[in-house]
């Protein structure tokens, strides 16, 4: 691809991505406890509600951030932060995703902050994931690698361990060749598995590791996902929702 195309369809995907962030953040309400994803998606919502914090429409809002990297924006955007110390319940979380199936189940930790997006997840009333259309998937794994965050003392073992379940495993680097550390000072390895055949199951073997501190299949977790296409937006909801 020639440079300028590929600057086209970079600029294309970020104007999806402002889309879907600025939908979503519609359904901020004043008063709320948010909870902050990680990613150049999730930025794009910071920063919306941030305006919307700066021109009054939004009110006491705060906000749990799910990385150090989300924390510094929240506080250059001016979005009030706190934390489970002070809230355990979130009403909305706002997040990105590396891949979403059918079934609204992600993938997600491209960016290293899985684990603490799990934790808000699994504490929020509501989910929204926000994506632009290159992120849907007829199956997880079919683009995108499974990150997995491990404790650097067992990297090796756990790493020989995914390989032995058939995925091409990878430990993540710094731009500096280093290997990438996440804010609890772990290790990322990435597992191409290609499709995934039977998620739960996958899921269950890698929680049952004790050097696997957490993986980046986020199953039933979203209750909606709204994607921007070039159409317009799809806002998707989990069945039952
Ligand atoms: C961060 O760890 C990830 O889960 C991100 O939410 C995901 O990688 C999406 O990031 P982008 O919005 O930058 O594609």
């Amino acid at each position: 691809m020639s440079e300028t195309k590929n600057r086209e369809r970079l600029e294309l995907q970020d104007r999806l991505k402002q889309k879907a962030a600025s939908y979503a953040v519609d359904f901020v309400q004043s008063g709320m406890v948010l909870g902050l994803g990680t990613g150049s998606t999730t930025r794009f919502a910071l920063e919306n509600i941030g305006l919307r914090i700066k021109n009054g429409q939004l009110q006491d809002i705060v906000g749990i951030p799910s990385s150090l990297q989300t924390e510094k924006i929240a506080k250059d955007v001016g979005i009030p932060l706190t934390s489970f110390d002070e809230h355990q319940e979130i009403d909305l979380t706002i997040d990105g995703a590396d891949e979403v199936d059918p079934q609204l189940n992600l993938i997600k930790g491209g960016g290293g902050a899985l684990l603490r997006e799990k934790i808000l997840a699994q504490s929020s009333r509501r989910n929204i994931i926000i994506v632009d259309e290159n992120k849907l998937s007829p199956r997880l794994g079919t683009h995108f690698s499974l990150p997995l965050e491990v404790i650097p003392f067992a990297w090796k073992p756990e790493a020989n361990y995914v390989s032995s379940l058939g995925a091409d495993v990878t430990l993540r680097k710094s731009n500096e060749g280093n290997p990438y550390t996440t804010d609890q000072n772990n290790f990322i390895l990435d597992c191409k598995f290609g499709p995934i055949s039977d998620l739960n199951r996958l899921a269950s073997k890698l929680s049952q590791r004790a050097g696997i501190v957490e993986h980046g299949l986020f199953l039933g977790l979203a209750t909606e996902v709204i994607v921007a296409t070039e159409n317009g937006i799809r806002h998707l909801k989990r069945k039952g929702i």
